[in-house]
């Protein structure tokens, strides 16, 4: 257990701690114990990642609900987005409570989702501003007091970028799988290019990329989307393309396997 919290995945000197650092890793090593305790009986976690903002992260979560659901797994969904949580939104679920039975039970929705977002711990329409190590406590926290059960899939929710969040979730559950997402944009396909380097090289677990054609231009003329594209799916074959979706909106707040493309849906069977 020491050893994984030990290390930053993404630094090469991390093992050398200093005393400070050791005090703290040995008071966080007992919360270790009941993550793990905690995380036991479920069968795949996947964080759904990516360093650009806005490229359709929470949207793929619900997509994948729906279909996770329409098979009949059983779901936990954990919105680690501390700052900018939007899943209550997405699944309508603002009112929900979680119980308290040996720790922190998520409320359940459309009978076999379990839903755990940091709005249901505040008051509703606050936001909670964090920074660097209080970002740090309040996942180890979450992940220390919930009891999932057992579950198919938990599918975690992250912030943008590859900060703190991404690095403590590398920490704290190191067999994690990564869904990474990118939309059509040359910004965010260059970002998770260079993202993916480094992923490769720390040899991280990634069960596919996703790229989500949100916006409907279709600006080439270079080659240069191409390229990126060449180089992502040669690096990463499994991939899903997604489709724009019309009036997604519509949607929220139910499960409607009809919100899935034929083609999606055929991807997701392979998959899951
Ligand atoms: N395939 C799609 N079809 C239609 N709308 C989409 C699609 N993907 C994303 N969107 C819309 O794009 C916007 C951004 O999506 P979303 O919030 O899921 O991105 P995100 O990566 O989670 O953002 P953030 O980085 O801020 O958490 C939302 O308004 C969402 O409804
Ligand atoms: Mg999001």
């Amino acid at each position: 257990m020491n050893n994984y919290l030990n290390k930053n995945p993404l630094d090469k000197n991390s093992n050398k701690n200093t005393i400070n650092e050791f005090n703290i890793f040995n008071l966080i090593d007992i919360r270790l114990e009941s993550i793990e305790k905690n995380l036991r009986n479920i069968k795949n976690i996947l964080a759904i990642v990516s360093p650009k903002g806005g490229v359709g992260k929470s949207t793929f979560i619900f997509l994948l609900s729906n279909y996770l659901h329409y098979i009949k797994k059983e779901i936990g969904i954990l919105d680690l987005d501390l700052t900018n949580p939007c899943l209550d939104v997405i699944f309508n679920a603002k009112n929900v409570k979680f119980q308290e039975h040996n720790g922190i039970i998520p409320p359940t929705l459309f009978n076999n989702i379990k839903l755990l977002s940091i709005n249901q711990f505040i008051k509703p329409d606050e936001i909670l501003p964090l920074r660097g190590n209080e970002i740090t406590q309040v996942i180890l926290e979450l992940l220390t007091i919930t009891n999932w059960g057992n579950l198919d899939y938990l599918l975690i929710d992250t912030p943008p970028t590859i900060t703190d969040t991404f690095l403590d979730l590398l920490r704290f559950i190191p067999f994690i799988k990564l869904i990474l997402i990118t939309d059509n944009s040359t910004l965010s396909l260059n970002s998770i290019t260079k993202f993916i380097k480094i992923i490769k090289e720390k040899k991280l677990d990634i069960l596919f990329i996703v790229f989500n054609q949100l916006h409907k231009y279709s600006y080439d003329d270079n080659g240069i989307i191409n390229n990126y594209l060449k180089f992502l799916t040669n690096e990463i074959p499994n991939y899903i393309y997604l489709d724009y979706i019309e009036n997604i909106e519509n949607y929220y707040g139910k499960m409607d396997i009809n919100i899935l493309k034929k083609e999606i849906y055929e991807k997701f069977q392979k998959i899951f």
